[in-house]
């Protein structure tokens, strides 16, 4: 073992974080948390991992839920193809692999939702076999414990990376080392003023030697995140509402928001012949009822939301009228949601 992993493991010892996905738990334990965390962080991730465990202990109690139900558990953790993805993964475990998860990662990668830095995740923590990864926190420590140049997203960057992780690991220590690695990103090594003064690893790292912590990863030229519009009809008829089923792939897939589209010019104006064109809703808009910002990765979107009443069209296809204190069972994005709880449901 070289001197860096040898730092890491000991420090690892007495900081690593104690963590429910952590300790004696089952390697379905652990893919679920490596996917809740592929884009969320710890502390967010923590609640939902419990309720999910406690309501889908085991790989065959997800493989048997609906589809419904998983995206119930994981609203609000946002990026919902993860959840469908989980879904369709534990029904393939259970038909294909007996509902044990496999433990190399090239098997693991062949599961819809796991790539390169799940499968090494996965392989290392749940199954002790001796496979790097690399997410966010470890492509920002090794950068800077190796001074690396290239940029850390790019092909040539990446690939100096990977190659560092895998060098320095100790074998048969993997799932620790990479797990040491997250911890030390996650609470030392931070992207932000890193504190070096007690980082185990500062005597050997040599983008500190050289006063480049704050210039490492360097990173490409990160695209502009355009901004649109959407305006949204809230109908409601003797205790219900009508609300669309999303389809089952791309954004939100799977899940249900109020009737909606994008909008270029007044929403107000717009909104009536978007519902006639997409749904044959005839309304009329009484009151504005909420506005609401959100944030994706790759647009950041307003949504203004309308009381409306129903002329002429009905439910069918993707439309359903549902009771507004049912709206709670039926997952949806957060603004969909926040626009929902504006009618105490
Ligand atoms: N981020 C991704 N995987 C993690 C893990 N197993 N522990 C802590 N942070 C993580």
């Amino acid at each position: 073992m070289d001197a860096f992993a040898r730092r890491l493991l000991t420090w690892y010892r007495t900081h690593g974080r104690s963590l429910p996905w952590r300790g004696r738990v089952t390697p379905y334990a652990v893919w679920i948390s490596e996917i809740m965390l592929q884009q969320t962080r710890v502390d967010a991730v923590i609640p939902f991992f419990k309720r999910w465990m406690t309501h889908f202990p085991n790989v065959r109690a997800l493989a048997q839920a609906s589809e419904r139900e998983v995206l119930n558990y994981w609203e609000g953790l946002g990026y919902y193809g993860r959840a469908r993805n989980l879904h369709r993964a534990a029904r393939i475990v259970v038909q294909e692999h007996a509902g044990r998860l496999p433990r190399d990662p090239e098997a693991l990668r062949k599961l819809p939702g796991i790539g390169a830095y799940t499968a090494g995740a996965i392989s290392s923590i749940a199954f002790g076999e001796d496979v790097a990864t690399l997410d966010g926190n470890l492509r920002r420590v090794l950068a800077r414990v190796f001074d690396v140049r290239l940029a850390a997203d790019s092909p040539a960057g990446e690939k100096i990376l990977w190659r560092l992780a895998a060098e320095h690991l100790p074998k048969g220590r993997a799932g620790d080392y990479n797990q040491a690695l997250m911890d030390l990103g996650a609470t030392v090594c931070l992207p932000k003023n890193p504190r070096c003064a007690i980082c185990p690893v500062a005597p050997i790292c040599q983008a500190r030697l050289l006063g480049f912590q704050s210039m490492r990863p360097v990173m490409g030229p990160r695209k502009a995140v355009p901004h649109r519009v959407q305006a949204a009809a809230v109908i409601i008829r003797r205790g219900r509402v009508l609300l669309a089923l999303r389809p089952s792939s791309g954004l939100l897939g799977g899940m249900w928001e109020f009737p909606k589209g994008w909008v270029i010019g007044e929403p107000v104006r717009e909104l009536p012949k978007i519902l006639d064109s997409a749904y044959r809703l005839s309304v009329r808009l009484t009151s504005p009822l909420a506005v609401v910002r959100h944030a994706y990765t790759h647009f950041s979107v307003t949504v203004h939301a309308f009381r409306a009443d129903l002329h002429s069209g009905k439910a069918g296809g993707p439309l359903k009228w549902i009771p507004i204190r049912e709206l709670e069972e039926y997952p949806m994005g957060r603004i969909d949601r926040r626009i929902a709880r504006e009618l105490g449901g």
